[in-house]
C-alpha cells in the first residue's frame, strides 16, 4: 500500500508538543504508512522567512494527501502588521487548500461528565452535536481597512460577504452529515439585522428541499448561544458562517469539558483535508508539558477517517483516548477532584500504550 504524504505544521506555542504526540500515535497505529513533511507556518515562519506562510510552504500542503496542524500565534508576533500576523498563515492555508467546511464535533465523553460545567440534569440528557462552520468566506476573508474619516478621526471596516454558491455548498455538507445522524439541521444567522444572513437563510431553505427527511430550523446567533447551554441535547448538526462558527465552537468546547479535547476537520471538494485541534497556541503553558494532546490526536483520527478511509485505525485511536479517560488520567485542563493529574507527554504515552 502506498504511503500517505502528510504535510505537518507544528506551529507555535503548544503546537509542536501536541503535534509531536500525534505523530507518535499515528506511527504506532499504522507503522510505516505515512511520510511526514514538516512545514513552517505562523510565528516561527515569520522568524524564518519574514512571512507566516510563504508560497513554497503552502505548495507542500497543496501537494500532500492531507495536512495536520497544531496551532499558531503568540505574543512575540503581536506587533506584526495585520497582514503579516501568524493567523494570516492559518487563513491562507485554509483558503489555499480550499477547505470551506470545518467540522467541529462537540460530544460529551462519558468519563468527563464531571468536567461539564452545566447542571447535571442538562448534561445527563446527552450532548452530541456537530458544528459545520463555513471556513473560507465571510468577514475573516472580506476587505479589511483602517482609514481616516473626512474629519480626521480614525475608523476601520471589515466586510462580510457571501455568495450563493458558498452558502449552498456548506449547506449541503450539513444536510449530508445530518442524514447520517439524527436528521436535524439548525442554521444559525442574524437575519433580523444582516443582509448576508437573509441570503444565507434563503439559500439554506432552498438546499433543504433536497433533503426532505431532514428537519431544518433557524436560530439567531445570540439566541443560539443561549440555547446551547440551556438545551444542548436538542442540537444535532449546526451550520453557520465563519465568525459565528468560530465563537460558538469555543462555547461548545466548554460545554463538553475542555477546549483541549476538540478536534476539527476542514474539508473541501476533494478528500485532502486540513486537520487541527480547535484550541490555539496557548503560549502561557507552552514548553511546560501541560498541554492536553487529545484534541490534536483526535484530529489525527479524523484525518485517518475522512482523508484515508482508515476507519479501523481511527476507531483504535478514539477507543484508546476513551480508555485513558476511563482510567481517570487527566491533564490539567480536564482535571477534577478524584482523578489523576498527568503531563501532556504522559497522556501521549498512556494513549500509545492502549493502541
Ligand atoms: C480557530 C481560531 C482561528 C479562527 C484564529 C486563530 C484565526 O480561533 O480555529 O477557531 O478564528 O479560525
Ligand atoms: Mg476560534
Amino acid at each position: 500500500m502506498s504511503k500517505k504524504n502528510v504535510a505537518v505544521i507544528p506551529g507555535d506555542g503548544i503546537g509542536p508538543e501536541v503535534i509531536g504526540a500525534t505523530l507518535e500515535v499515528l506511527e504506532k497505529v499504522a507503522p510505516g504508512r505515512f511520510d511526514f513533511h514538516e512545514v513552517a507556518m505562523g510565528g516561527n515562519a515569520i522568524d524564518k522567512y519574514g512571512e507566516p506562510l510563504p508560497d513554497f510552504r503552502l505548495k507542500t500542503c497543496q501537494e500532500a494527501d492531507a495536512t495536520l496542524l497544531g496551532a499558531v500565534g503568540g505574543p512575540k508576533w503581536d506587533n506584526q502588521p495585520p497582514e503579516n500576523r501568524p493567523e494570516r498563515g492559518l487563513l491562507r492555508v485554509r483558503s489555499g487548500l480550499e477547505v470551506f467546511a470545518n467540522i467541529r464535533p462537540a460530544k460529551i465523553f462519558a468519563p468527563l461528565a464531571s468536567a461539564c460545567p452545566l447542571r447535571k440534569d442538562i448534561a445527563e440528557k446527552g450532548i452530541d452535536f456537530i458544528i459545520v462552520r463555513e471556513l473560507t468566506g465571510g468577514i475573516y476573508f472580506g476587505k479589511h481597512e483602517a482609514f481616516k474619516t473626512p474629519s480626521g478621526e480614525r475608523a476601520a471596516r471589515d466586510v462580510m460577504e457571501y455568495t450563493e454558491h458558498e452558502i449552498r455548498r456548506i449547506a449541503h455538507v450539513a444536510f449530508k452529515m445530518a442524514m447520517g445522524r439524527r436528521k436535524l439541521v439548525t442554521s444559525i444567522d442574524k437575519a433580523n439585522i444582516l443582509t448576508v444572513s437573509r441570503l444565507w437563510r434563503e439559500v439554506v431553505e432552498d438546499v433543504a428541499k433536497e433533503y426532505p427527511e431532514v428537519k431544518l430550523n433557524h436560530l439567531y446567533v445570540d439566541n443560539a448561544s443561549m440555547q446551547l447551554i440551556r438545551v444542548p441535547s436538542e442540537f444535532d448538526v449546526i451550520v453557520t458562517e465563519n465568525t459565528f462558527g468560530d465563537i460558538l465552537s469555543d462555547e461548545a468546547s466548554q460545554i463538553v469539558g475542555s477546549i483541549g479535547m476538540i478536534p476539527s476537520a476542514s474539508l473541501g471538494d476533494n478528500n485532502r483535508g486540513l486537520y487541527e485541534p480547535i484550541h490555539g497556541s496557548a503560549p502561557d503553558i507552552a514548553g511546560q508539558d501541560k498541554a492536553n494532546p487529545i484534541g490534536t490526536i483526535l484530529a489525527g483520527a479524523m484525518m485517518l477517517r475522512y482523508s484515508f478511509e482508515m476507519n479501523k485505525e481511527a476507531d483504535a485511536i478514539e477507543n484508546a483516548v476513551d480508555e485513558v479517560l476511563k482510567a481517570g488520567l487527566r491533564t490539567g485542563d480536564i482535571y477534577t477532584e478524584g482523578t489523576k493529574l498527568i503531563t501532556g507527554s504522559q497522556m501521549k504515552a498512556e494513549i500509545i500504550s492502549r493502541l
